[in-house]
């Protein structure tokens, strides 16, 4: 489904996840993160760019495991379409091996980003590596990746607002909407 952007199409918005609801379940998430990783010397967040950025402070914000914070941007997406051709435009600039590793990415779709995404750094040897997202999309899952913390799991539904953009725009919208159609 193609989606265009109209002029008012931010103002039709329906609520998914409210500002609270979403900081509440990144709490907990925090919290079970601080418990699995408490006798972690290194742990590195990775944070996916740009979307996750607002997932990844928040939930960094609210852990008390005292992380590296990297970065790495990979683009899959034009308009609403996942074109599942993964670019890698930025990398990490930390040395990740022998470290714990944490991908933090806004959602899980087809699956094809986080596969290229964890293969890509599982060959820079981290001890280990863990993957946590805020949405997860069964329903449109193609590529098998497992992962290990999910904020919700939502229905087959485009959503905008918390970091998630249609072409660059609505990532400020402070809760989750989706597109009602
Ligand atoms: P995947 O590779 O198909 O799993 O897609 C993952 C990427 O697609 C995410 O990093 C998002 O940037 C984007 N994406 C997937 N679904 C949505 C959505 O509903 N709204 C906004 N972006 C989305
Ligand atoms: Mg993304």
């Amino acid at each position: 489904m193609i989606y265009i952007i109209q002029k008012n199409m931010f103002d039709d918005l329906k609520v998914l996840f409210t500002e609270e609801e979403v900081q509440n379940r990144i709490k907990e998430l925090a919290e079970k993160l601080d418990s699995d990783y408490l006798n972690c010397e290194d742990v590195v967040i990775v944070s996916v760019l740009n979307g996750a950025m607002f997932f990844t402070i928040d939930l960094f914000k609210k852990m008390k495991t005292r992380a590296i914070l990297d970065t790495l941007q990979a683009s899959s997406y034009v308009g609403t379409e996942s074109t599942e051709n993964v670019i890698l435009k930025k990398d990490i600039d930390v040395d990740i091996k022998g470290k714990d590793v944490i991908i933090v990415e806004d959602i899980i779709d087809s699956g094809k980003t986080l596969q290229v995404i964890k293969a890509h750094l599982l060959k820079k040897e981290p001890n280990s590596l863990k993957i946590a997202v805020l949405l997860d999309k069964p329903e449109r899952r193609k590529y098998d990746v497992d992962v290990d913390y999910v904020g919700f799991t939502i229905p087959n539904k485009f959503v905008v607002g918390y970091g998630f953009d249609v072409d660059g725009k609505g990532r400020n919208i402070p809760y989750i909407g989706y597109i009602d159609n």
